[in-house]
């Protein structure tokens, strides 16, 4: 099942000011018409120096505006329609000069005056400043950025890097990929503003010996869909991944481990200074009573050497018995009969909430289906995209944190 597209009916103004980073712009158009929004790129005089009006309309298929006397509107109020059908104005990039104006209600070409005549309750402003870095710092930008973000505009970015110019710095406009990752964040519902969420995810990896070790199939993909939601729903979230190899969800925090005791000392320190705990790692129940520093070579003798094990903490289980706990989520992967099962994890690891699914259907896959089981009986998440289904559980959890 592929993954939903993100921004389909979204229709977005996409300003471009003067600035090298035009050239992002282009490829920006691409990425948001490929999550399925629509989008009318409006221009400045300054932006028309470093990529033509025609590559811009040829992308959008749509006529580029570039000033405010233009007269194929009927009314010739381009300053007015433009925005009164879109769901956001998007400037990308926003230059140093062209945030100035925005900070003191300036209008004296078509983009600056469309972003003052939007209906600002229905029509947010999101900027993506691009600019040399000591433009970037200087003290009359970032007073217009605190001017800026106090009359509600969203900025993204900017990013860190080498500069156009040859230096190196705070400045450069975020890439278009990463812009449109933003995009569809800025649109989700913020269910979880103000909360904090601590996320487990992925296999662990018990080691036997130095080259060797057990493990299990876990792909790690569900908890990381659940701390994008999360994230994108609002929350500061903090991630302890076994081993994976998944990018990490842009502005959440990643603490990368490897077995099941380092996870549950990454886990047990953080998880009372959060609001929720959702444990999605399949954590290996055993380990290997010892490791040894050498690699266990055959003897010769055709037996295979035994491994003494022993079992690893529950980290779900020892988190929900801390005084002052954060609301817990267990997931439950099972093979067969999932509702009985999940039932009576709920009761033995003391947690309000568990998820079940199927663990070999799901392990490595992009979708899945999730069942709902807490106090007041079940709830069927119907096989979705992971993200998708990351997206209603996260509700799901905001609806309980309500209530609690
Ligand atoms: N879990 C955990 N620490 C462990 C084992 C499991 O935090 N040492 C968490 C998992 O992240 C999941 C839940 O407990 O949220 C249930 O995991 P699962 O492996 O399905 O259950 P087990 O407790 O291992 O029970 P069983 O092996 O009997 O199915």
């Amino acid at each position: 099942m592929s993954e939903p597209l993100e921004l389909q009916g979204r229709h977005i103004v996409l300003g471009m000011s003067g600035g090298i980073a035009c050239f992002k712009s282009a490829e920006l158009v691409r990425e948001l018409q490929r999550q399925g929004a629509t989008v009318q790129v409006v221009m400045t005089e300054a932006a028309t120096q470093f990529i033509t009006p025609v590559t811009m309309q040829a992308l959008s298929n749509r006529n580029v505006y570039t000033h405010q006397w233009d007269t194929r509107e009927p009314n010739a109020m381009a300053h007015i329609n433009l925005t009164r059908g879109a769901d956001a104005v998007l400037v990308a990039p926003a230059s140093a000069d062209f945030m100035a104006k925005l900070a003191q209600g300036r209008a004296d070409e078509l983009l600056s005056l469309l972003c003052l005549a939007r209906p600002i309750e229905r029509c947010p402003l999101l900027l993506a400043p691009a600019m040399n870095r000591e433009m970037w710092a200087h003290p009359a930008t970032q007073r217009n950025l605190a001017q800026l973000r106090a009359d509600g505009t969203h900025i993204l970015g900017p990013a860190a890097g080498d500069q156009a110019c040859g230096e190196v710095g705070d400045g450069r406009m975020l890439e278009a990929q990463e812009l449109c990752a933003e995009m569809v964040a800025f649109f989700q519902p913020k269910h979880l503003a103000g909360k904090r969420l601590l996320i487990t995810a992925g296999p662990t990896f018990e080691a036997i010996d130095p080259v060797r070790g057990i493990t299990n199939l876990s792909s790690g993909k569900m908890g990381f869909a659940i701390a994008r939601a999360a994230q994108e729903a609002g929350a500061e979230v903090t991630l302890v991944a076994g081993p994976v190899s998944l990018p990490t969800p842009r502005h959440v925090k990643r603490i990368d481990v490897r077995s099941a005791l380092q996870m549950h000392a990454a886990v047990l320190p953080l998880a009372p200074r959060h609001d929720v705990f959702v444990a999605t790692a399949a954590v290996a129940d055993w380990r290997p009573a010892e490791c040894g520093t050498q690699k266990i070579k055959k003897d010769g003798s055709g037996r295979a050497p035994s491994i003494p094990m022993t079992e690893n903490p529950d980290i779900l289980a020892d988190v929900a018995k801390l005084p002052g706990r954060p609301y817990c989520v267990g997931f439950a992967a099972e093979s067969h009969e999932l509702a009985r099962h999940a039932r009576e994890k709920r009761q033995r690891k003391n947690v309000p909430l568990i998820v079940g699914n199927i663990g070999p259907a799901t392990f490595g896959q992009d979708d899945n289906a999730l069942l709902l089981v807490d106090e007041h009986g079940e709830r069927e998440l119907p096989h979705a995209a992971k993200l998708s289904l990351a997206r209603a559980l996260v509700a799901e959890i905001a609806q309980r944190l309500g209530r609690a």
